[in-house]
């Protein structure tokens, strides 16, 4: 079937239509950081896919009828159906967000001195692990080192490493291994069954709990269902059912593939693990029935975790990435291959080696899409994961230069795509006018945020 939305607009909301003289003189105003822009001066926001879906009518007349009860809300026992259907676990608690779940399960497993291991910690999930005094330990596969590879699943963990942590002297200090669906950290890229079904196997052979950080559980799955050998026949929604039993608990940031603005969940099988995490979310985020989430929240929660592993759905939402994509590599622009699911990222490196490391290429490009489209998007490279010095000077990069354009669910059409394309072309025709970028103001923490820098040209 040819590209197509499976749903029409009934509700529509205006996007600012600006001018580069004004987009010039906000950019700026902010210090070149987009996090600072307010949203009527940017007409295509690609910064996240999180919080940022359109809701469905069915998810708004459920809302329209959910209980706001403090404790024991029916809304939180239909929430807790569906999850429970979808997950298998026994222990389910709502929080407010993703990294609410983490500091709570995190707070729970781990002690100071102990090993998070993962396929990609996510930068919050990270920051919740070294919150506790442990230590987050990455163990991407070889094959996403490779940024031109079109790998079917560039997301997994690398299995040999997991194997030699787990069997070496490390072990005792190794409190979790969490496994994240898709690798949003990694390129957005897909974990194969295959490597979940053995990471879980090495956990249990040493005795480690197995979590997921199942944000994007359904496109996870949709790329199983679409590229693994077997599981062709197989539904989304089973692959995701399987993908959970295959591990000890999960948590989620639902404002992925919960299709809401708002909500999260930590859901355990260990009735031990369960209390210690429902006390301190009763301390911290709210009573058990809602987890710092109100009732119309839990209901239209309850409502996208069964329309996000629409086949339909999915489908469309992977060939629109795709497309974009596609649009890029037309205009000149190489992507992380193969497209992901809920972004692609550029290669800012490829496209602007005039520009080194120290002059932040990714940043310069994000600037260049904003300064000339409207488009709003976030760097993902040396001012984002390098190590600088006080100055702002670089002192080491991460290898590659990316920048993220992340699409919202349900919200933009073909027609924003093809936009974002030819902004794109414009850019990739003179590559070498975009200037670098220096930084000015330099946070101790979550730099990305607060820093302000300036053009150098
Ligand atoms: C993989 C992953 N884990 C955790 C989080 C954190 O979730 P939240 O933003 O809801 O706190 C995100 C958010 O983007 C994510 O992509």
């Amino acid at each position: 079937m040819p590209l197509m939305e499976p749903y029409r607009i009934k509700v529509v909301e205006p996007i600012p239509i600006t001018t580069p003289e004004d987009r010039h003189r906000w950019l700026a105003a902010t210090g070149y950081n987009q996090f600072s822009l307010r949203s009527e001066q940017v007409t295509i926001d690609l910064l996240t896919d999180s919080g940022t879906g359109a809701l469905s009518a069915a998810q708004q007349a459920v809302a329209a009828g959910a209980d706001e009860t403090y404790a024991g809300a029916s809304s939180y026992y239909r929430f807790r159906e569906v999850v429970s259907d979808l997950t298998g676990y026994n222990y389910i608690q709502p929080v407010h967000q993703g990294r609410a779940a983490e500091r709570i399960l995190f707070g729970s497993v781990l002690r100071p001195g102990m090993i998070s291991v993962s396929n990609t910690h996510f930068d919050t999930t990270r920051a919740n692990v070294e919150l506790l005094g442990c230590v987050a330990l990455d163990l991407p596969c070889e094959e996403a080192a490779d940024l031109d590879s079109a790998e079917p699943f560039k997301g997994n963990i690398d299995l040999a490493r997991l194997r030699q942590v787990l069997a070496g002297p490390d072990r005792p200090r190794i409190g979790q291994v969490l496994m994240t669906i898709t690798n949003n950290g990694g390129g957005g890229q897909p974990v194969s069954m295959a490597n979940i079904e053995a990471a879980s196997r090495l956990c249990r052979e040493h005795g480690v709990p197995f979590f997921l950080d199942a944000a994007r559980f359904a496109e996870n799955a949709w790329w199983v269902t679409q590229r693994e050998p077997g599981y062709a026949d197989w539904t989304p929604r089973q692959v995701a059912q399987r993908a959970f039993a295959l591990a000890d608990g999960c948590v989620a940031s639902l404002k992925k593939d919960g299709i809401v603005h708002m909500g999260g969940l930590v859901a355990v099988n260990d009735p031990e693990l369960a209390e210690q995490c429902e006390m301190l979310c009763i301390a911290t985020e709210g009573f058990r029935t809602y987890g710092g989430l109100a009732g119309r929240d839990l209901e239209m929660l309850a409502q996208g975790l069964i329309e996000v592993t629409d086949p339909l759905y999915l489908r469309a939402r992977a060939d629109a990435t795709r497309y974009l994509g596609s649009l890029a590599k037309a205009a000149g622009v190489s992507i992380v291959e193969p497209a992901g699911i809920h972004a692609i990222y550029l290669n800012a490196k490829r496209l602007l080696p005039h520009l080194t490391a120290s002059q932040f290429p990714g940043h310069a490009l994000a600037c260049e899409l904003y300064l000339q489209g409207g488009i709003r998007c976030v760097e993902l490279g040396s001012l984002y994961l390098g190590t600088l010095n006080e100055r702002g000077e670089l002192q080491s990069g991460p290898p590659f230069e990316l920048v993220r354009l992340a699409v919202p669910r349900r919200v933009y059409t073909q027609s924003h795509l093809e936009y974002v394309g030819e902004v794109l072309a414009q850019i990739a025709k003179h590559p070498e006018r975009v200037p670098g970028y220096r930084m000015t103001h330099v946070p101790k923490l979550l730099r990305h945020f607060n820093c302000r820098l300036e053009r150098m040209g």
